[in-house]
């Protein structure tokens, strides 16, 4: 069609709200995914998605439920779709790779209502070679100054069966749940990221990007291999989103890619966030930290005052000596404030965020953090208590800039939904982790921290949809079941839990999962992994901040694997997922963003595998020194024999292979120190 056909055909459908013109199509740059819109019979909007020119998803409808006006998904008539290509490269401060590419086309779609209103909004496209992304645009008059959305009815329909990894939205423990691996026909309500693979190795994975000021999306199978968005409830309003005009949703994205690691692998949540908002943060810092922390876990110390209280100045400068000695850059301390005394699980509002234990001296903690190097790092357990939490924010950060303080680990122990507000009325309400109200909140502590150079990761958080891009003082998270379950949780993280996090939790951002846990020993429960792999989560499992976990004198028994620790870093300049099974195992080969190195992890479940890696990513001409952490011969995660680690060092150049052998529960880490 010309432009000047295309154009009076758009007119005569908006003045007569005409039957749907043709389907308008959009494909990736490398044309292999190709995303149609139409109107179907019943003038309902849909999309679909091809792949290679065959179906990954069916008529999946596009609208809401509204609160107080009609629904909005029937009576619609396509009236424009205009195009546009991107292909651009932009630098992270921090993160997985230093270059991410964005190279996409675009194709907005415009509806109109055959309606006494006339309603009209927008919704844009953008196919990538590695998925899609889209949202809605509330951008026109005819909505109305303010939109209350009951729910959204944006539909995934699959045109096949598969598998499916996944943890249930909504139930009581958050995000802490060990995956479900059924079929794809198998689902319930599902959190995001939720990942699927088809017959024939085609892997997908259902997540949004920028979830600013509205509510998170759950998916809800609805029947046979079909999905519905629905939005995370309000405990204050029977709308679950509301905004004045204009606005955009959050994304909605599909990462679409022929094997596992091409969806560790893809960026598009990122392109799809907002570019850094606050300007210079080169004042964080990526780094390795220990803490006042594991002791806790395990009962051999207490967040509550009393004479195992774990935050006492003498036992926080043993920590610090320790983090100088072994070049680590922070040492986090817990209950060092008032209100964990009692059930602190039900008294968030006792918590006092600027009152520190008498035996907590906190100003001569900073003398001596300061001095030897070792910045302090917060601790804000809220339990849920948002409420109190906002009423002292300001006062509760100005400490911790004032102690030197460079990141806070925030904390909402609570049940979903569960999260206790206090609105501008003085009402209260109860709130779920991913409501509407929520996303501001976890925003307000970004950006207030930010003033104060401060970085943030938060416990018990809001998903994560990529807005370290936008905000990159929010460097980490937590958001799954961490190593504390290997302490008391029932039953432990098994074998296979991180393999299945590289493909799920971790497709949304980085994850303060606090490896290193070289004693192999929980509460009572030994864990299920070797010492190898152990180390190998530091690779694996990506965050600019990594923890190690153990206890100091834990530390002092395995010397041996203790200086990987020391050695891996926590920023990266490419990232390479070189083999992987979702669930079953994985390979990644990383590069160290300051300097040529590259490092190697390789985790399995509870079967051993016989793997080699072909260093093909080395640099050509370089020889490189191996020093490699594998399972012994006998190793097995279950028993004694998980601490059998072979340690050893070999010349190595682009092109050879390095047999690396897994046991059941193994994996191995190695370190490739460029040479000449
Ligand atoms: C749960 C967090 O995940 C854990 O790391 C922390 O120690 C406790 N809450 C107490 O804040
Ligand atoms: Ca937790």
């Amino acid at each position: 069609m010309t432009k000047l056909l295309r154009r009076i055909a758009i007119l005569l459908a908006i003045a007569f709200a005409l039957p749907a013109q043709a389907a308008e199509t959009v494909a990736s740059p490398d044309g292999r995914i190709v995303v149609t819109v139409d109107t179907n019979g019943e003038n309902r909007p849909f999309y679909r998605v091809e792949v290679d020119g065959k179906p990954l998803m069916t008529e999946s409808r596009l609208g809401f439920l509204m609160a107080d006006q009609d629904k909005l998904e029937r009576r619609l008539t396509i009236v424009s779709a205009t195009r546009a290509s991107n292909d651009s490269t932009w630098e992270q401060p921090w993160g997985e790779r230093r270059f991410v590419r964005d190279h996409h086309n675009e194709m907005t779609v415009r509806f109109v209502e055959d309606s006494a209103s006339k309603r009209a909004f927008g919704v844009v496209f953008r196919v990538f070679d590695d998925g899609i992304g889209f949202r809605y645009l509330f951008d026109d008059a005819s909505m109305g100054t303010t939109v209350r959305i009951a729910d959204e009815l944006t539909e995934f329909n699959f045109a096949a069966d598969g598998k499916a990894w996944w943890i249930p939205a909504g139930e009581w423990n958050r995000y802490e749940y060990l995956y479900e691996n059924t079929a794809v026909s198998g689902v319930g309500t599902a959190l995001t990221p939720l990942t699927f693979r088809f017959e024939g190795g085609t892997h997908v994975a259902l997540h949004e990007a920028a979830l600013v000021d509205f509510a998170g999306m759950f998916v809800k199978r609805v029947r046979g291999t079909h999905f519905r968005a629905t939005l995370a409830p309000s405990g204050s309003s029977a709308a679950r989103a509301v905004r004045d005009t204009p606005f955009a949703t959050p994304w909605r994205t599909i990462r679409i890619s022929k094997d596992a690691a091409g969806l560790a692998m893809s960026d598009i949540d990122l392109n799809l966030n907002e570019p850094n908002k606050l300007g210079d943060t080169s004042w964080f810092k990526p780094h390795k930290y220990v803490g006042v922390w594991w002791g806790m876990h395990l009962g051999k110390e207490s967040w509550e005052s009393g004479p195992k209280h774990g935050a006492t100045t003498a036992n926080v400068k043993k920590y610090i000596d320790f983090a100088a000695k072994h070049g680590f850059e922070g040492v986090l301390v817990e209950g060092w404030n008032l209100g964990w005394d009692g059930e602190w699980f039900f008294n968030g509002e006792l918590f006092s965020f600027t009152e520190a234990y008498p035996d907590y001296d906190f100003e001569e903690l900073a003398r001596y953090a300061k001095k030897k190097g070792v910045p302090i790092v917060g601790h804000h357990e809220t339990s849920g208590d948002v409420a109190n939490y906002e009423a002292q924010l300001e006062a509760a950060l100005d400490l911790m800039a004032a102690r030197g303080v460079k990141t806070i680990k925030t904390g909402y122990v609570t049940d979903a939904h569960n999260l206790r507000f206090r609105h501008a009325d003085g009402s209260e309400s109860r709130e779920h982790q991913e409501s509407q109200i929520t996303t501001r909140h976890h925003l307000r502590v970004v950006t207030e921290a930010a003033k104060r150079k401060i970085a943030i990761n938060p416990h018990e958080p809001i998903k994560d949809t990529g807005l370290r891009r936008t905000y990159p003082n929010w460097v980490s998270r937590e958001g799954a079941r961490g190593m504390e379950f290997n302490a008391w949780g029932v039953p432990p993280n098994g074998p296979s839990h991180v393999p299945t996090l590289v493909f799920t939790r971790m497709l949304s951002g980085p994850m303060d999962y606090t490896p290193g846990v070289l004693s192999l020993e929980g509460s009572g429960q030994p864990l299920q992994m070797t010492q190898a792999r152990a180390l190998a989560e530091y690779v694996l499992i990506y965050s600019p901040i990594q923890m190690a976990a153990d206890l100091p004198e834990h530390y002092e028994q395995h010397k041996a694997a203790f200086q990987f620790i020391k050695d891996v870093p926590a920023d990266w300049a490419q990232s390479l997922v070189l083999d992987a099974a979702v669930g079953e195992f994985v390979v990644i080969a990383r590069q160290d963003r300051n300097s040529a190195d590259w490092y190697l992890g390789g985790g399995t479940d509870e079967t051993g595998r016989a793997t080699s890696v072909k260093l093909d990513f080395l640099d050509r001409g370089k020889t490189y020194t191996a020093q490699i952490y594998r399972d012994g011969p006998n190793a097995h995660y279950q028993g004694p024999t998980r601490f059998d680690i072979a340690i050893e060092q070999r010349k190595v150049k682009k092109g050879d292979v390095l047999d690396l052998p897994m046991a059941p529960g193994g994996g191995f880490a190695v370190r490739l120190v460029a040479g000449k």
